[in-house]
């Protein structure tokens, strides 16, 4: 049982980390001089008025209604103040309009929400790093004969590089009937970048001119080119090809294959050089839904203030409705608490864990000690392992990172670092842009040195000269000793990649963590999956440090981060698909969840790399994917749209907000929840309220069996400090396949816990083994 910080102090950190949301300001100004940004106008399609032919005019209306006077006719720039129309995830439309205009229009009949832009952000570390896992437990337990090749998978990045072997679509069948998606041409992209394993190709970016300024075509492939990488190495996550051979300057060598290798990509190219934009994002998750993708993967995120203000959120919702599966990364938000995104219980959140493959350096110093760390250096500018360098540190205080340590640019004096071997403390710059700025000003090699903020985790990158960093321990060893030693040395040593690392997976430190502050009902994370130093393909535009001075260009690149994760499960996900087409999105992610492991490959519980202690469900929600199990789960917890709904009936918001979500299908509250721990979800979350007299909750779930028609289960459930849990029944008996059976579960406080407790409750049958993590939260009286 792992215990967490009492929570009083997570919503002290909401309050101080998430009520600043990413609100995009640039604006352009009207003929009356207000300035305009723009909205995201949710509308219930319902309330069209009988007097409009179709609801364009009815749209068209509306905005005329905010932003003529009475006697003024239709303007062409009024007409160009619509940027989006939305149809298939939901009803809609983005609008360039003034904050007047934005609160006026709320107030209009039909109108259910009218939420200003914002701006996103990729998930990725950005800069290879490493530590790791072997994929191959994962990718190869896949064979090639599994028919997964009638599945789409939308992939919301930065667009695609074709040319990638990893795209290649040798010995894939015709484009699937059900696919109507579009190959969109454009600078770098043609038709025939398309092919049978590129389906479709679409760029979304009037949001993002809007906000920034045209697009500098010379500088930016305004078309789904990828230019930046991170689209290249998610969509080959998901469904790359195998490649032989595949590496990163040697490093990681190996076949480099996606989860779902035969699965389909189609590439929504949403964020660009100054970053990814709502209303663009909302159009792809629109267009997809329209094409017919049947997963999604969005490696993306911004602030969450709510389910119904979180217009991703609404958007997921009209897809599921739609039966895709949508999976996105939690944020690189952790290891602080709170720190998630995308946490609707209609998304699946993906966390971030290690492999069991490394990159192992050394550090070498004059005093005879030798550190560890870790590298992805591969050069021509190696140091003789004969000789010692000397060394500097520029920082004053070797126990607390000063400017004068971060090597910054401008700030390194090369009479003082020519030649010699860096120490630079992490934060502030890019990794890779201190091995820059060493570079630049003469020095032959860094020690990249992990502060109080990243503690022992460690982060390797492709830098630009010999470079190894290391954890905070090591680093303070090494810097006491430049800072003591009047002439220190040192040399750098680098090993290539190791396998079978243990204790592995881990709990990467930056995986967002919950608990899921709208609703501590619904567990997020749902997932890990792996996500630090994950190999895959590359932009041929960008060298792997992204740096501009990098020249170097290589076909695959080591990258970590939600961001990576992310694509590992919808990968997963499209094979679930493709082995049992008629699964609802929710099924897919209950097999994933109620099959996932929370132990390490020492037999031990799931380690955070933070704390270098166990992990709890706020980590790694139901644990780490298991695909093999995940096939075969053998009952599923299924969740409707209406379900989902009910769920949302449960959550105090107003009629008109809940119809945001109920547009396309007319819903109403069925009030078939008891509460928000109600939703059939796959794990269990269940919160004592402030007053003591409430002693006992209960809550229902609903099995439908997906393996043997007759099987009998039996109930395994953790015992708590706080309460006592009774399951009945104890045995669940199905006769059938697609047999629904409910059962429920009594929690009985007897001491109410400061911190949330968590354990688990399994359903057995002697093959499968049906996982659900539970948790118990006591509020206290604030
Ligand atoms: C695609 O794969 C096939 C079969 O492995 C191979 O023969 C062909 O050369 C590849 N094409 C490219 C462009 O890599
Ligand atoms: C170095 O930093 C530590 C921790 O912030 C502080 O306690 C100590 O006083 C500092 N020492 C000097 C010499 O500045
Ligand atoms: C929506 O539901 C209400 C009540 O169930 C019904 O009267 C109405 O006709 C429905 N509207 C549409 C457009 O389906």
């Amino acid at each position: 049982m792992a215990t967490v910080t009492p929570l009083k102090w997570w919503i002290c950190m909401y309050l101080s980390t998430y009520l600043t949301l990413n609100l995009v300001v640039s604006t352009t100004t009207t003929n009356n001089g207000a300035p305009k940004k723009t909205y995201i106008v949710h509308i219930d399609i319902s309330s069209i008025p009988p007097s409009f032919n179709n609801h364009i005019d009815w749209y068209t209306s509306l905005i005329n209604s905010v932003t003529l006077s009475p006697n003024q006719f239709l303007t062409t720039e009024n007409e160009q103040r619509v940027m989006y129309m939305y149809h298939s995830a939901f009803h809609g439309m983005a609008v360039r309009l003034t904050e007047e205009e934005a609160e006026k229009l709320e107030d209009i009949n039909g109108v259910v929400g009218v939420l200003p832009e914002v701006k996103y952000e990729l998930h990725t570390t950005r800069s290879p790093m490493f530590l790791g896992l072997e994929t191959q437990d994962i990718t190869s337990v896949w064979s090639d004969k599994l028919t997964d090749h009638d599945v789409v998978v939308g992939v919301l990045d930065t667009g695609i590089w074709p040319e990638s072997p990893s795209f290649n679509d040798s010995g894939f069948t015709t484009v699937p009937s059900h696919w109507k998606g579009a190959c969109e041409v454009g600078r770098g992209f043609q038709k025939h970048h398309c092919n049978k394993k590129i389906v479709g190709a679409r760029a979304f970016y009037r949001g993002y001119e809007a906000a920034t300024g045209s697009i500098n075509e010379q500088k930016e492939y305004k078309s789904p080119r990828d230019q930046d990488g991170h689209g290249t190495h998610t969509a080959a996550t998901v469904a790359g090809s195998p490649v032989h051979g595949a590496n990163l300057l040697g490093f990681a060598y190996g076949t480099a294959r996606g989860m779902s290798p035969g699965a389909r990509i189609a590439a929504y190219k949403v964020c660009w050089a100054g970053g990814c934009f709502s209303s663009d994002i909302l159009s792809a998750v629109d267009k997809a839904v329209e094409d017919g993708v049947n997963v999604m993967s969005i490696s993306l995120g911004g602030g969450v203030s709510s389910y119904h203000r979180d217009s991703l959120s609404i958007a997921a919702f009209g897809a599921m409705e739609k039966g895709v599966f949508i999976s996105c990364s939690a944020g690189n938000g952790g290891p602080d608490p709170v720190s998630l995104t995308n946490v609707s219980p209609w998304i699946t959140t993906v966390g971030a864990s290690t492999m069991d493959r490394d990159f192992p350096g050394s550090v070498k110093l004059g005093s005879g000690l030798t550190f560890k760390g870790v590298s992805l250096y591969k050069g021509r500018r190696n140091l003789s392992p004969k000789r010692m360098y000397p060394m500097v540190y520029t920082g004053s205080n070797s126990s607390s990172p000063d400017p004068g340590s971060l090597c910054l640019e401008g700030t390194l004096d090369p009479h003082v670092v020519a030649g010699k071997i860096v120490i630079c403390d992490r934060g502030i710059s890019p990794r890779v842009q201190k091995g820059q700025v060493v570079k630049e000003a003469g020095g032959i090699g860094m020690i990249l040195s992990n502060t109080a903020a990243n503690g022992e985790e460690l982060v390797a990158d492709c830098h630009l000269l010999p470079a190894v960093a290391v954890g905070e321990k090591e680093g303070k060893l090494i810097k006491q000793y430049a800072m003591r030693d009047p002439k220190p040395t040192g040399n750098l040593a680098f090993y290539g990649t190791k396998l079978g690392i243990r204790p592995s997976p881990v709990v990467a430190a930056f995986s967002s963590r919950g608990p899921n502050f709208i609703s501590l009902e619904i567990l997020k994370p749902d997932l890990v999956a792996p996500g630090v130093n994950i190999l895959a393909a590359w932009t041929g535009d960008t060298g792997p440090s992204s740096l501009e001075t990098d020249r170097r260009r290589v076909g695959f690149n080591i990258l970590s981060g939600t961001s990576m994760s992310c694509p590992h499960v919808s990968g997963v996900a499209a094979l679930l698909k493709a082995r049992h087409p008629d699964w609802s999105p929710a099924a897919i992610k209950s097999a994933l969840m109620t099959t996932a492991y929370i132990h390490d490959n020492t037999y031990k519980p799931l380690m955070d790399s933070s704390t270098g202690g166990p992990s709890s469900p706020y980590d790694h929600g139901a644990g780490h994917i298991n695909p093999v199990r995940a096939v075969d789960p053998g009952l599923i917890y299924d969740i409707g749209a209406q379900d989902y709904f009910d769920f949302l009936c449960t959550q105090g918001l107003t009629r008109t907000q809940l119809v945001v979500f109920a547009k396309f299908s007319n819903r109403t509250c069925q009030h078939s929840l008891s509460g928000p721990s109600d939703l059939n979800y796959p794990a269990i979350s269940v919160v004592f309220p402030e007053d003591k007299r409430v002693s006992v909750v209960t809550v229902h779930r609903t099995v439908t069996n997906v393996g043997p028609p007759t099987s009998n289960y039996h109930v395994v459930i953790s015992q708590f400090k706080g309460v006592d849990v009774k399951v009945e029944p104890s045995v669940l008996k199905f006769s059938k396949k697609y047999e629904k059976v409910s059962y429920k579960v009594t929690l009985i406080t007897k001491g109410r816990q400061t911190a949330p407790e968590s354990g688990a409750l399994i359903w057995k049958d002697g093959v499968h083994r049906v996982r659900s993590p539970v948790v118990v939260t006591w509020l206290s009286p604030l």
